[in-house]
């Protein structure tokens, strides 16, 4: 899939990973469609329209919901234009931390994990079904290639740690539907891709103090820093471009093994 000419939908496009991914593409002379909860996706979307000419639309969109992200993708199509809609790369997610037990031996609250893993698992799903049917369509292209989906997992579906059961069940969620939806997709042209970062620089790893921001750099065996959005932003162009990429979920984590 060239990046030059097609339309994306990034969700979590207001922040962080998503948000460096959408500026990439629209560097690339992509057509960028920004989703997100949350309302500075507008200003962010404004932003790449000032420095790259009139390429991203704002969406706001909750990827849980079918109506919300039904409505996020019609946007999406439509401002494919004639080509339609080529990829998305799905970056909404939450990141939660609550142990099975508390210190008083109390169970962890029952809400809080389903919440996660609707958000982050359910949400995946929502997005991936809607992103094939807005796609299966398309003309093909070389190798007759309709489009392309790439999921954003964590090294948490892997190495989870104490008190994330939730987030490391959500994203080994993810992980486990990218090769099932690449084989059934295939039919149609699309490829299915899911990117398990490491420890990033973003808004979602702000509140970590320095001195955990220190010995996480530390855990890394090289490069000893965490991650920057542009470097996740990089390889979902390559994933993009790539077309021989499929099926697969890719660490992008300096080789950390969490303990
Ligand atoms: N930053 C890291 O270290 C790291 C590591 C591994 C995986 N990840 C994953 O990468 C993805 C992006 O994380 P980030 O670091 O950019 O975080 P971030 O908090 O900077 O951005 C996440 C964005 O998702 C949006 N969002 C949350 N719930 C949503 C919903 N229901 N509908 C629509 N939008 C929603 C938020 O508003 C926010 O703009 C997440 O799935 C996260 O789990 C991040």
């Amino acid at each position: 899939m060239q990046i030059q000419g097609s339309t994306f939908l990034i969700t979590g496009a207001a922040s962080g990973l998503g948000a460096a991914t959408a500026e990439r593409l629209a560097q690339g002379g992509a057509r960028v469609v920004l989703c997100d909860l949350s309302d500075k996706v507008e200003q962010q979307a404004a932003g790449l329209n000032e420095k790259y000419g009139e390429v991203a639309i704002a969406v706001h969109a909750d990827v849980t919901s079918a109506e919300q992200m039904q409505q996020a993708f019609d946007s999406a199509v439509a401002h494919g234009g004639e080509r339609g809609l080529g990829g998305v790369i799905h970056c909404a997610g939450v990141v939660s931390v609550a142990k099975l037990l508390d210190r008083q031996g109390n169970p962890a609250d029952l809400d809080a994990y389903a919440r996660t893993v609707q958000i982050n698992l359910v949400g995946t799903f929502n997005v991936m079904r809607l992103a094939a049917a807005a796609m299966a369509g398309n003309a093909p292209g070389k190798d007759s290639e309709r489009g392309v989906i790439i999921n954003t997992a964590s090294i948490a579906a892997f190495d989870g740690q104490v008190g994330q059961c939730a987030y490391s069940a959500s994203k080994a969620g993810v992980v486990g539907m990218s090769l099932p939806a690449a084989r059934e997709l295939s039919r149609h042209g699309i490829r299915v891709m899911a990117i398990a970062p490491g420890v990033f620089e973003t808004p979602m790893m702000s509140d970590i103090p320095d001195d955990a921001v220190a010995a996480l750099s530390q855990a890394v065996p090289f490069p000893k820093r965490l991650g920057k959005a542009e470097e996740f932003a990089s390889l979902a162009e390559q994933i993009i471009t790539n077309t021989m990429l499929n099926g697969e979920v890719i660490r992008l984590d300096g080789s950390i093994r969490m303990q």
